[in-house]
């Protein structure tokens, strides 16, 4: 008995990646400071990585200003345009540390899959001279959806970024999707007063949480049921108060990573579970609408955003409010609407776009005011992208000579 609990111990040991935890106090530490460093390698399936790649244990702070840290993953690209310096978000949307991209890009899993698609278009990135840091923007707590803590974390991981790689005159955007877009819309607003040292240039986000009550319903009963769970759970791991108030309605469900709980609760009813009101409880309502995006101060970059119409996970009616909304408060910003279905492939497709966009508004060459697009795919956003040219290759004159003979 007492030979395999030494066993059963000595593996989680071995298993826990001390990386994760800092060894001394570090909360007199400044926000943004490295508390640690490692090289990694990167495991990818779909594509080549060959940039060298490091981690950084980075001090930061929760939504209530108290200390805490979370990991930054920072890819040096190869090409080194310098001064150009992308933050992603990845869509982790989970409420458990394991499912963070900083352990998905060592130790590839069902529990981060979403990692290795993510991976894709980092690599693009580099290629296009971009230095790319990957935040685990949840922190250490595994906070999900909660705006500041992942303001704070963006903005801290890129300090440490921007130090680690000693740039000069960092120009920085931020490209996010889902609950990625989420931080990255954040952590824009927090910037002016938060980081107003950092030159933060611009912001590609899409499939957006905007308003937290209208996915939980949205989702409900549906293929992303699984998702409420974590938004649940990743809300009471930053609110205790949260996490007690919901015990009136039901227990804590199990959590799981986003593909994981996908599977696991597939089609499953909250309303049934929790009952018609929970969402209605005072503390519940009021939290989740302390970490929407309406009704909070607006982004002072260029943004550009990207939605499907038909989007079962965030409601299309949802993007396009708050695209209202930053209009009108004075905000650059350009609306990519895809006619194409859903969530899932609208990730690829204006991943794409923001890569084009991103290009454009860091050469000055975005529009200004409000605008408004509708394609059918944004896979069509603008195929003369340097940095697919550069994947790619494709043989233009071959092209043109078949569109030549299509149109005579
Ligand atoms: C760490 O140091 C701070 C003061 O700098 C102190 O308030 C706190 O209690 C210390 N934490 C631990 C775990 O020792
Ligand atoms: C934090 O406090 C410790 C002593 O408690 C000190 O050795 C260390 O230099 C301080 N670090 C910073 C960044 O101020
Ligand atoms: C996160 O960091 C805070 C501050 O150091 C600490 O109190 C908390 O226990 C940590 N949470 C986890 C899950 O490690
Ligand atoms: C874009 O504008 C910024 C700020 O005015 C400037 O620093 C930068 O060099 C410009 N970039 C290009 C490619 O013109
Ligand atoms: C693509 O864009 C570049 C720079 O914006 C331009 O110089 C080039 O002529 C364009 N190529 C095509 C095939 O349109
Ligand atoms: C591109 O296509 C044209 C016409 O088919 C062909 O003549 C040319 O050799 C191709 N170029 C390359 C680089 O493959």
């Amino acid at each position: 008995m007492l030979i395999w609990w030494f066993i059963i111990i000595s593996c989680k040991a071995y298993y826990v990646d001390k990386f994760y935890t800092p060894s001394y106090n570090y909360t007199n530490y400044t926000n943004g400071q490295i508390i640690k460093t490692r090289q990694i390698n990167v495991k990818c399936y779909a594509v080549n990585i060959d940039s060298p790649t490091y981690q950084l244990l980075v001090k930061s702070e929760n939504s209530f200003n108290q200390p805490n840290y979370i990991v930054s993953t920072i890819f040096k690209s190869p090409k080194n345009k310098k001064n150009r310096i992308l933050s992603y978000q990845n869509f982790e949307q989970a409420a458990d540390t394991t499912c963070a991209c900083s352990d998905g890009f060592i130790y590839p899993s069902i529990n981060n899959l979403q990692c290795q698609f993510d991976l894709i278009f980092i690599s693009k990135l580099l290629e296009a001279g971009w230095d790319v840091i990957v935040p685990d923007y949840e922190g250490n707590q595994s906070a999900f959806p909660v705006g500041r803590q992942a303001a704070h974390a963006v903005l801290n991981s890129l300090r440490a970024g921007i130090n680690f790689l000693n740039v000069e005159s960092p120009r920085v955007s931020l490209l996010g999707y889902a609950g990625g877009g989420y931080a990255s819309l954040w952590a824009s607003i927090l910037q002016p007063t938060y980081a107003p040292e950092l030159n933060l240039v611009s912001a590609a986000v899409g499939g957006i949480i905007s308003d937290i009550k209208r996915i939980i319903e949205n989702v409900n009963n549906g293929p992303y049921a699984g998702l409420i769970v974590n938004i649940l759970n990743g809300l009471g791991n930053e609110y205790p108060q949260f996490k007690e108030a919901l015990t009136k309605y039901g227990n804590e469900l199990k959590r799981f990573c986003l593909i994981p709980t996908a599977l696991h609760y597939f089609k499953a009813d909250f309303f049934n579970y929790y009952g018609k009101k929970y969402l209605e409880d005072p503390v519940i309502s009021t939290i989740i609408q302390d970490n929407n995006l309406f009704g909070k101060p607006v982004p002072q970059i260029h943004i550009f955003m990207f939605h499907s119409k038909i989007n079962e996970l965030s409601p299309f009616k949802e993007a396009w409010k708050l695209y209202r909304y930053y209009c009108d408060e004075g905000v650059q910003i350009e609306f990519a609407e895809d006619l194409s279905y859903n969530h899932m492939a609208e990730a690829f497709s204006g991943l794409q776009a923001s890569l084009v966009w991103l290009e454009k508004s860091h050469n000055n060459e975005t529009k200004q005011g409000c605008n408004y697009k509708i394609r059918s795919s944004n896979l069509f956003y603008e195929f003369n992208s340097t940095i697919l040219y550069n994947k790619v290759k494709p043989n233009i004159t071959k092209w043109k000579s078949k569109f030549k003979y299509k149109t005579d």
